[in-house]
């Protein structure tokens, strides 16, 4: 029989991402308008394993739906990684009377999530909040649109002093091993060359490429992090070393985790908070509250990291041909 929700708690975890704080809001919001108590835990995991949990109410929800960050904390908790540390989780939840746990995060989010779902039955849904968009079974992931929008920003401006000057410029961008930011980010800032993960990529190309394009052309290289060039400081030494071309390079870094959520983000994030919490109600647990196409879906857990989210075909198309 299904039980019936009188508590839940919530938490954000692993890197923030722009829009978490409207997605807080959004679950508060509608455990209110559904009769059911939501706790907010602080700190993520580990706030969870020391028992930092607080009742929300709408006025802690007032004002937050353009903040970047997170309100309720985050962390990459080593701790909850091991068996001792998500016993202390279960037994917090349990003092607390928790029905129910959302966890916003990313993979690594949804791995503590299924562990405590496996070895204390802990009821627990999944809300996809990454600037990666790294987890398969939603289209986008909340703070992923922002993401891209603070990346192309910067580089528009950096495409300015590439342009006056006729430099070549190489841009890292963040994505762990996923090359979701750098392959969007690209295209929409008409880069010469995108390198990312899930596609090898060649400095000799690199070279023939600037070459192609003439001596003083701009030429702007969006590289993903983690790929097999070693990052825009390497592959500029390497440039170098090889063709004597005098690359410059900026790695973006954390910027792109920061700001003012985007549109998108807000609607994404508050429509996943709505839908998080009546699965919740619904009796869903170890699995990811996900959208496709405007339409609300649930996919397992291990789902949503042993499956490989794939840049679509038609992205590297585009970027070839256009670049
Ligand atoms: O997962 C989000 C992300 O920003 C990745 O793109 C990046 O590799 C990682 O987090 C950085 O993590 P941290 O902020 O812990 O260094």
């Amino acid at each position: 029989m299904k039980k019936v929700i009188k508590r839940i708690a919530l938490l954000t975890s692993g890197g923030d991402a722009p829009g978490m704080n409207a997605h807080i809001r959004a679950v508060v919001r509608t455990c209110i308008a559904r009769g059911v108590q939501c706790y907010g835990v602080m700190g993520g995991y580990q706030g969870m394993i020391e028992g930092k949990l607080f009742e929300m109410d709408r006025r802690k929800t007032i004002n937050i739906i353009a903040q970047g960050g997170t309100i309720l904390k985050t962390s990459r908790s080593e701790e909850f990684m091991t068996v001792e540390g998500r016993a202390k989780a279960a037994m917090v939840l349990k003092e607390f009377e928790i029905d129910g746990v959302i966890a916003c995060g990313g993979d690594g989010t949804f791995h503590g999530a299924h562990q405590l779902h496996v070895e204390h039955g802990t009821q627990i849904v999944g809300t996809p909040g990454t600037i990666d968009n790294d987890l398969f079974g939603t289209y986008y992931t909340i703070g992923y649109d922002t993401a891209l929008n603070t990346a192309a920003e910067a580089i528009d401006r950096i495409r300015d002093t590439a342009d006056s000057h006729g430099r070549v410029f190489i841009v890292e961008v963040m994505g762990r091993h996923a090359g979701h930011i750098a392959m969007e980010v690209g295209i929409s800032c008409g880069a010469e060359y995108i390198s990312v993960p899930e596609a090898v990529s060649d400095i000799d190309i690199i070279n023939d490429k600037i070459i192609s394009l003439g001596r003083n052309t701009r030429v702007i290289i969006i590289i993903g992090e983690g790929g097999e060039l070693g990052g825009a400081p390497e592959l500029a030494k390497r440039l170098n070393e090889a063709f004597g071309i005098d690359a410059k390079f900026t790695v973006l870094g954390h910027i792109q985790r920061g700001g003012s959520p985007s549109v998108k983000d807000r609607v994404l994030a508050s429509h996943l908070g709505v839908a998080a919490v009546d699965a919740i109600i619904a009796g869903k647990t170890d699995v990811m509250v996900g959208r496709v196409y405007h339409e609300i879906n649930y996919t397992p857990l291990v789902a949503t990291w042993s499956n490989k989210k794939a840049i679509q075909d038609f992205m590297f198309e585009v970027s070839d041909i256009l670049a």
